[in-house]
């Protein structure tokens, strides 16, 4: 690998639990800017999360089995720190309302401190997607409300796996 290729590689980091139709979105739109896209799913055993890191990335790894091709990847610490190992020079964050502003521009900033070298540039999804949220599809999903607008159908059909193997998984 030279030293110039991660430059064409963008990392779209997030918890994913589950991948919504905006993240999806927004996947989409890297695909168009950068030549590689590497989504990052967060293993945090500290959080509870409903899906597993394996489960998380299978469904994303299903729903980009064709183009626009990506690669998937858990990752565990700082983010600062993943995207050296990795070579990349720019992390992609969704930005869907003012309310996600304050966070983002703090996790940004705080990233560009610990790695100057980085650069986080934020995408607008969708405006039909601005309202969307993983804990929203679960907790509509949970509550028997229709997700089919929300997310891929892979989703959808894990989302039924899980309540029907356990109910109570959703209340998280
Ligand atoms: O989908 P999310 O939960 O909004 O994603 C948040 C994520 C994974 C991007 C963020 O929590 C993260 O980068 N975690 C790794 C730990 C880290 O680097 N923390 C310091 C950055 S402020």
């Amino acid at each position: 690998m030279g030293a110039t290729d991660g430059e064409e590689l963008a990392v779209y980091p997030g918890s994913f639990d589950p991948i919504t139709n905006g993240h999806v979105d927004i996947i989409r739109r890297g695909a168009k800017l950068f030549p590689r896209i590497l989504v990052a799913v967060l293993e945090n055993p500290k959080k509870a999360t409903l899906f597993s890191v394996e489960e998380r990335m299978e469904i994303i790894r299903e729903i980009f089995k064709d183009p626009p091709r990506i690669e998937v990847e858990a990752f565990h610490g700082l983010l600062a720190d993943f995207t050296k190992l990795r070579g990349a020079r720019a992390v992609i964050r969704g930005l869907r309302a003012v309310s996600d502003f304050e966070y983002e521009m703090q996790m940004a900033l705080m990233n560009q401190q610990l790695n100057p070298e980085l650069e986080t540039l934020f995408m607008m999804p969708s405006a039909r997607y601005t309202f969307l949220s993983s804990s929203l599809v679960k907790e509509v999903f949970a509550l028997g409300g229709s997700v089919r607008e929300l997310v891929p159908s892979i989703v959808e059909q894990k989302l039924r796996e899980k309540f029907a193997a356990d109910p109570e998984s959703l209340s998280i």
